[in-house]
């Protein structure tokens, strides 16, 4: 009888290349995530932007974050004007949307945060 082939499955060529699969999907996924991700934040900050415009354009403009003798002068007090602003208006926004609002107006107007 002749001696049975030995047989490892490492050996087998669809067991080499399913690391090379694995590999490229990977990297399929994580391209996916950086090309995804900018979309998604960009979306969070024009819905805001929306929000913005539609609830906090009516009183003041712009103009009363940029004056040189503006009221708030720290990410703690434009997070507590927001609330106020938004408190008068009954807008009932969630913590979430105050931190995203004051965020926004930091990021485009009071420029606290690097
Ligand atoms: C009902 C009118 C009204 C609306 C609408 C309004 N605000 Fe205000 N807001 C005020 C007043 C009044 C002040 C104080 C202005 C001043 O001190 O001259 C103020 C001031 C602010 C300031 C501080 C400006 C500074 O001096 O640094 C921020 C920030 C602010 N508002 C955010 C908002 C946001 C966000 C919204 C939308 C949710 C909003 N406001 C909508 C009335 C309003």
């Amino acid at each position: 009888m002749p001696p049975r082939p030995s047989f490892s499955p490492l050996s087998h060529p669809s067991a080499r290349r399913l690391p090379r699969l694995a590999l490229i999907l990977t990297c399929l996924l994580a391209l996916a995530l950086v090309l995804v991700l900018p979309t998604l934040v960009v979306a969070e900050d024009a819905d805001i932007g929306e929000l913005y415009q539609f609830n906090c354009t009516s009183c003041h403009g712009a103009e009363v974050y940029t004056r040189t003798d503006r009221k708030v002068t720290s990410p703690d007090a434009l997070e507590r004007q927001v609330r106020r602003c938004e408190t008068a208006l009954s807008l009932k926004w969630f913590d979430d949307d105050i931190v995203a609002m004051a965020n926004y107006l930091d990021t485009h107007y009071y420029k606290f945060k690097p």
